[in-house]
């Protein structure tokens, strides 16, 4: 048990699927994985543990933004042992060619501050997913239904932003989609020696305004949810 999960000692699998929403977990634990157990209930933030395909895993809720996701990432590497933590969760595109429910698989996750920045100080380190996940990830991707996209996101510390300036500089890179979490993701793992990788679900688009309607959420997010496993197992 640690300050924020619950778990007993051995209750966390060494693979851990990180939804941003704690009740995405719930949906996911119960849909995805063979009798799935709650490991953890503090602060509203559930974990869940079970078998996919004879594979222990869990699926942990991250909560929005940097922060949020790093404390629970600290607690699974430090001292509940995660060795592969996939971040599953939604992303706004950013590029024209770049659509609605499309899946994006993110190489890289470049950031303007993340919870890393006092360590790293004037380093402009490069998150990167994890090679092999990110590879795997792909060729299960190819199996389904959704169009794929591999390449750059952006991870914000801000959902309402305020500088269009800094957009277009980031559609101008090619940055494929923002979410908020990935990069320090990427970068606890780079430091601690895990394999970590984010696969997202395009949920609205910054330059048309579309939005995902929320009965269609579910689907495209079970192939999110197949996708990581696969790429976790292969
Ligand atoms: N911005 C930041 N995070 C997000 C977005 C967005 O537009 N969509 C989903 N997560």
């Amino acid at each position: 048990m640690t300050i924020h999960i619950g778990a007993k000692h051995g209750q966390i699998a060494e693979t851990v699927l990180m939804p941003g929403d704690p009740y995405r977990a719930k949906w996911a634990a119960e849909n995805f994985l063979d009798g799935a157990e709650l490991v953890n209930q503090i602060r509203g933030m559930l974990g869940f543990t079970g078998m996919w395909k004879g594979n222990r895993v869990t699926i942990q809720g991250s909560g929005m933004g940097m922060p949020s996701l790093s404390i629970y990432v600290n607690e699974l590497i430090r001292d509940h042992n995660a060795q592969t933590l996939i971040r599953i969760g939604s992303c706004g595109a950013m590029q024209a060619h770049v659509s609605i429910r499309d899946i994006i698989i993110a190489m890289t996750a470049s950031t303007i501050t993340s919870p890393s920045s006092g360590i790293l100080r004037e380093v402009n380190f490069a998150p990167c997913a994890d090679w092999g996940l990110l590879s795997a990830a792909v060729k299960s991707a190819a199996g389904k239904g959704s169009k794929t996209h591999v390449g750059g996101i952006y991870s914000s510390d801000v959902f309402y932003a305020e500088r269009p300036d800094l957009d277009e500089q980031m559609v101008r890179h090619g940055i494929l989609g923002v979410e908020m979490e990935a990069a320090e993701l990427y970068t606890l793992a780079a430091r601690h020696r895990r394999r970590a990788l984010a696969v997202l679900t395009v949920s609205d688009h910054l330059q048309t305004g579309e939005a995902l309607p929320s009965e269609d959420r579910e689907k495209t997010f079970g192939d999110m949810v197949e996708i990581a496993l696969e790429a976790a197992f292969a």
